[in-house]
């Protein structure tokens, strides 16, 4: 059996973005395949707070969290399906440790989020931040994981995974680690021709990003579905003065396009044609509004029918599970490292 395994940090609020990069593709691959894969979903908490965040907000999140997968249509009944917090597996961190120590320092230097973030937070640039794929990698590797549906941002962590996997694989000489598929068959699986990526809606030249600062930029789960219209209607374009699907030359536009289709579950080139050549900004922005506030009012009606007690439950049920996996990879890891024989 193949293990799709994805995880969406809790740090903060997830935004538009996060829901439509991660957590619906992976709710839609869990549909597709929970009957001949495992489906791993976890919250990675450990990897929260790599960046300042507020810590006592933190597992109000997390459970927030699930609840938000929950919500997006998850089917958390089906026996395949398991949810857990990496905190709650110990041995996501005791495999960071050992990966750590076969990871050269240079290649770790080359991962352009920790350049990101570092510029983004100079007074917080921590061990932890520089870590941060190494730990990724483990949260992978352990549960044998060939396909990591993430955005377009994340593609290089999981590279860096598979490098590792191969590595170890060669040194230790024996299939010590799955391989996650390439970036191109992880793209193939999510049934994408390019990963996804949610513009900002201030400057659409970057990733909506829950951690940006400017309010304006990004679109909460959590957003006041009046607010989030608003922000939409606020959103930065050009002055090309017709609409048209051009990345390039017009993000903004584009990303626009791109949130219609995904939130309307229409094919992005029937959206393209429906606006192709039509001149009003105004118009479109008004549709997507619509489409946003109608979106974020049922979801959140969703998420308040969900208990606290009821993401307890299923949490627990998946840290059994997830538990039992994975400290039979540590312990292969350990003799093959020559910790045990
Ligand atoms: P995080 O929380 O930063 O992002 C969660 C997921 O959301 C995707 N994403 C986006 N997709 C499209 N447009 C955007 N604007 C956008 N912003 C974020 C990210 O690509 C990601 O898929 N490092 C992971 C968390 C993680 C993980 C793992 C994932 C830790 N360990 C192991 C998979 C496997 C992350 O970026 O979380």
């Amino acid at each position: 059996m193949n293990t799709i395994l994805t995880g969406v940090r809790v740090n903060e609020e997830p935004t538009l973005g996060n829901f439509l990069g991660a957590y619906v593709p992976m709710v839609n691959l869990s549909h597709e395949h929970a009957k001949d894969s495992q489906i791993n979903f976890f919250v990675p908490d450990l990897h929260s707070f790599t960046t300042p965040v507020e810590h006592s907000k933190l597992y109000d999140l997390t459970i927030k969290g699930v609840k938000y997968y929950i919500a997006a249509g998850l089917d958390v009944d089906n026996p395949n399906v398991h949810f857990y917090r990496q905190s709650r597996v110990p041995a996501h961190a005791q495999l960071c440790w050992i990966l750590d120590c076969f990871t050269p320092f240079g290649e770790a230097s080359r991962m352009t989020q920790f350049k990101e973030k570092s510029a983004e937070h100079p007074d917080a640039i921590t061990v932890g931040l520089f870590n941060y794929p190494i730990l990724m990698a483990a949260d992978i590797l352990l549960y044998d994981a060939k396909y990591v549906p993430v955005g377009e941002d994340q593609l290089q962590h999981l590279e860096l995974a598979r490098n590792i996997a191969i590595r170890m694989n060669n040194k230790f000489n024996q299939e010590l680690f799955t391989l996650p598929a390439p970036e191109q068959e992880q793209i193939k699986f999510m049934h994408l021709k390019k990963a996804l990526r949610i513009r900002s809606l201030t400057d659409p030249t970057k990733k909506m990003s829950k951690s940006a600062e400017n309010e304006k930029s990004k679109i909460l789960l959590s957003d006041d579905p009046k607010q989030a219209a608003k922000k939409i209607m606020s959103a930065t374009t050009d002055s090309e003065g017709v609409i048209r699907f051009d990345m390039i030359n017009q993000p903004g536009i584009s990303n626009l396009l791109t949130i219609e289709s995904l939130l309307t579950n229409r094919d992005i080139q029937d959206v393209i044609s429906d606006w192709a050549g039509q001149t009003s900004y105004g118009d479109l922005k008004r549709k997507v509004a619509d489409s946003v506030m109608h979106f974020l009012s049922g979801f959140q009606e969703r998420v308040n029918a969900i208990t606290d007690d009821d993401v307890k439950a299923i949490l627990e049920k998946g840290e059994l599970y997830a538990n039992e996996i994975a400290n039979n990879k540590l312990l292969q890891v350990e003799k093959a490292v020559g910790l045990y024989k």
